[in-house]
């Protein structure tokens, strides 16, 4: 049985949450396998507006299992008040949802140590610009072992002894870390308190998903996964250190999950048509000015999580191209076409020219992507509200030949274009498998 898989390709923010709402039908098991509150995902669904960020949005379908796995960061206050939110609007929470016991907590000793790390290192510029929600310190820990702290410890005996171990622990880091920023000490009476709280609410939810998934999978279940964040994001393969600390890139989806790669069979690469991006690190193709702000304007381009103004730019291909092969994209989703609509020309950035070289590879060293300068492609704009049309040979001329000069440049088809947030504005090519059976159109024969 196939798994699907969705992964942004750029830095996070590719509107992956709307696709996966559509495959969801098409599937009985969505999988969130990485990250954490960090990811927000916007889904427009009949005219209701669902921001979510732990949960997958599968959960907006009532017939599927919504699954985190192990490789998620677990925030429990986040995650309930997600859970609340969504039955506060009438959609199913139950046993549709399953947490895996492995998933690694955050607690509120990673909070603290994200702001503070985030305050001494912007002193010096340094700043990642992280999302403040914890991921990396609780990444850390995890790696480290030793002061981490998984789910299903939440209900072991030596739960208030772990907590009040780290406590100390952490207690004894916060005033090397702050570096004159104030901190208050962490209270580990409460903490232990709050967490038993929040674990006994989650425990209808908590199971062991890696059985689950391998289960599901030998029972010809459909599986799909649901990345977080961008692969240019991901802590391997990114744009280091501007990354976040988890596999955001296809490559991420067997370790965060526990299935393996051979049930990996079909992937959807998403791109915006331009290029965002949040927080510190190079992002070559920004345009900082009156496109970018345009682009941010017209695209709504705040951060989910943050609300952050997104850093805005052109379509850089030779990072997409380096991001689709090592995410084993098969087909290429465009979202935000729309919000090109209005410019008379549009760029592409194809190579970069790096010390007075041509380069189209995508350097591995983010200083090398400091030096990068664009080199572009200019292509005419539309300048035609396409957010109405539903049919691929409806777009106007100069938007299936931009589709299709990006298909040409990331080396995969593009087959699917997102014209407007709902889930009724997004076209569908008409050789594309992942389409809704409602919105097949028949593949037209060649006119002559
Ligand atoms: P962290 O994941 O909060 O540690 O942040 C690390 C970097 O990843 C920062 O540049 C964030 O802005 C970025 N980031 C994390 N999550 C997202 C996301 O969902 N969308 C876009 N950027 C993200």
């Amino acid at each position: 049985m196939p798994g699907t898989c969705v992964i942004g390709l750029q830095w996070g923010d590719e509107a992956k949450g709307k696709i996966v709402d559509l495959l969801t039908e098409q599937h009985d098991v969505v999988v969130r396998y990485a990250g954490g509150a960090n990811a927000g995902h916007t889904v427009v669904t009949g005219g209701q507006t669902y921001k979510l960020s732990l949960i997958p949005s599968g959960i907006l379908n009532a017939g599927v299992k919504s699954v985190i796995t192990g490789g998620v960061v677990l925030n429990p206050p986040s995650i309930l008040g997600e859970i609340d939110g969504l039955v506060q609007r009438g959609v199913q929470v139950s046993d549709n949802l399953m947490i895996s016991d492995r998933a690694h907590v955050i607690f509120p000793w990673h909070l603290e140590e994200d702001r503070l790390n985030e305050a001494r290192t912007s002193k010096n510029g340094e700043a990642i610009g992280t999302t403040q929600r914890g991921i990396g310190p609780c990444y850390r820990d995890k790696v480290g072992r030793t002061n981490a702290i998984r789910l299903g410890d939440l209900y072991r005996a030596n739960f208030a002894e772990k907590v009040k171990s780290v406590a100390a622990d952490k207690n004894s880091l916060f005033p090397l870390l702050a570096a004159g920023t104030p901190f208050t000490p962490l209270d580990a009476d409460q903490i232990i308190a709050d967490y038993r709280g929040y674990a006994a609410r989650l425990k209808p939810y908590v199971a062991d998903t890696t059985a689950y998934l391998l289960d599901a999978l030998e029972n010809d279940q459909r599986l799909l996964f649901e990345g977080a964040q961008g692969a240019l994001l991901d802590v391997d393969h990114g744009t280091f250190p501007y990354v976040t600390s988890s596999n955001s890139s296809g490559v991420g989806i067997s370790s965060g999950s526990g299935v393996p790669g051979k049930y990996l069979n079909r992937v959807i690469g998403i791109v915006k048509a331009y290029g965002t991006r949040v927080g510190g690190g190079p992002f070559p193709t920004e345009q900082a000015n009156d496109i970018g702000q345009h682009l941010r304007d017209r695209g709504n381009e705040y951060g989910t999580v943050t609300r952050r103004p997104r850093r805005c730019g052109w379509f850089d291909a030779v990072a997409a191209r380096y991001t689709a092969r090592l995410s084993g994209v098969d087909v290429l989703s465009v979202m935000l076409l729309d919000v090109l609509s209005e410019l008379p020309e549009i760029q592409i950035c194809t190579a970069y020219e790096i010390n007075g070289k041509r380069v189209e590879q995508f350097p591995s060293h983010v200083d090398d992507l400091r030096e990068a300068k664009p080199i572009y492609e200019t292509v005419p704009g539309w300048q035609t509200d396409i957010t109405g049309m539903r049919r691929w040979e409806e777009l106007p001329k100069n938007a299936l030949a931009y589709l299709r000069r990006l298909s040409e440049v990331v080396g995969r088809p593009v087959q699917i274009a997102s014209v407007g947030p709902d889930r009724a504005q997004t076209i569908f090519h008409p050789e594309c498998e992942f389409a809704p059976p409602a919105a097949r159109t028949p593949v037209l024969a060649p006119s002559n």
